[in-house]
């Protein structure tokens, strides 16, 4: 696999959410998550839908001898974009370079990239939301026509050349779909949503990782730090990595509930899997602002956390978990998310009166 520039901003993002999970380095990390990514249809756990439609495109575009439609993959962090387009290029047998749009920032880069693509490869693209407008305008006919559009010389005497290109993919990643431009969107001839993972389908992934990492577990084990894994693969490894640590230490290295359970208490991640960030962002809003709603702008500003992080990586969870609701004037806490933070609604406790 030919990396050009792999500079994955979510470690840096999920590194700073929780003290307790933050793990030796970046670069120890990288290698971990590495090892473990899976590289098949077969270890790629869940997401079916997706997988029967990837299975279905890769084999009618080897059958017609034509590159892959471009595809873009957007979702909360850490459920598999990166992840799925690795595993489309090693279906295809075909090279991935995968770069991010911030590192993109002039038309240069993203021509070099363009340039140096051969017959048939995928271009992944990180982060494609944060396009600048001049990187967008080259990718267009790119993407359309398999043409660079080039111009030389300056203002009065300039020419465009029109260098054809081999025919790519492009894989696009994003947390953020709505920030997409509409001609770019509408490039893609293939979107779609990654779904958080249920118990069972995280309970696989743990085993997995359990038994790459060669740590004895039951399924008990796998299935409580499932629960508490946020629907998210990432952070299930993350889990996994952790528990055994202490597995390792202090229980002659397997895994049980127990186990799990008792480790993750002391990391701080609660029954539902929301870290300090998560129960901080609920606290707020139920003890400053009586339950909401109040804007994320507030919320944000007052965790001295920025927009984006609530937006694209605390609120997904913790809205599908039905603990926080989105309303026209901002966000509410839920009485599912009174209820997990073991704080009584006033209706309840008006009741308790009675
Ligand atoms: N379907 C899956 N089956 C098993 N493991 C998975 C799956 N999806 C993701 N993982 C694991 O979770 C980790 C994170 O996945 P990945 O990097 O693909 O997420 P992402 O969606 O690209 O996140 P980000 O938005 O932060 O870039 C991977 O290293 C991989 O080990
Ligand atoms: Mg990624």
């Amino acid at each position: 696999m030919a990396i050009i520039s792999d500079n994955d901003k979510s470690f840096k993002t999920f590194e700073g959410r929780n003290p307790n999970i933050k793990s030796e380095s970046i670069e120890y990390d990288k290698i971990f998550e590495s090892s473990i990514r899976p590289k098949d249809f077969e270890n790629y756990i869940g997401q079916s839908e997706l997988k029967e439609t990837l299975k279905i495109t890769l084999e009618a575009a080897r059958l017609r001898e034509r590159p892959l439609d471009h595809m873009l993959f957007y979702g909360p962090p850490g459920l598999g974009k990166t992840t799925i387009a690795g595993v489309i290029a090693s279906q295809m047998g075909v090279d991935i370079k995968i770069t991010s749009a911030p590192a993109l920032e002039r038309p240069r880069d993203i021509i070099g990239i363009l340039m140096s693509l051969k017959g048939g490869e995928i271009l992944f693209i990180d982060e494609i939301h944060r396009l600048n407008k001049v990187a967008e305008e080259i990718l267009y006919p790119a993407m359309e026509d398999f043409i660079l559009d080039m111009t030389t010389g300056k203002s009065q005497t300039a020419k465009t050349l029109r260098v054809p290109i081999p025919k790519f993919t492009l894989i696009g990643a994003t947390t953020k779909a709505g920030d997409l431009s509409s001609p770019l969107r509408d490039r893609f001839g293939m979107i779609h949503r990654l779904e958080f993972y249920s118990i069972e389908e995280l309970a696989q992934v743990v085993k997995r990782t359990a038994k790459i990492i060669d740590i004895k577990i039951t399924e008990e084990g796998a299935i409580a730090i499932a629960k508490r894994s946020r629907g998210t693969p990432r952070i299930a490894n993350r889990l996994v990595k952790r528990v055994s640590d202490f597995a390792l230490v202090k229980y002659n290295g397997l895994i049980n509930d127990i186990v799990a359970n008792e480790s993750l208490d002391i990391l701080k991640i609660d029954a539902f899997g929301l870290d300090t960030t998560d129960r901080a962002l609920l606290n707020l809003i139920v003890e400053k602002y009586d339950g909401g709603p109040v804007g994320v702008e507030t919320i944000a500003a007052a965790l001295s956390e920025d927009v984006r992080t609530i937006e694209e990586v605390s609120e997904p969870y913790l809205l599908q978990a039905g603990l926080l609701q989105r309303t026209p004037r901002g966000r509410k806490v839920s009485p599912e998310g009174y209820r997990h933070l073991g704080i009584k609604l006033a209706s309840e406790q008006k009741t308790l009166f009675d």
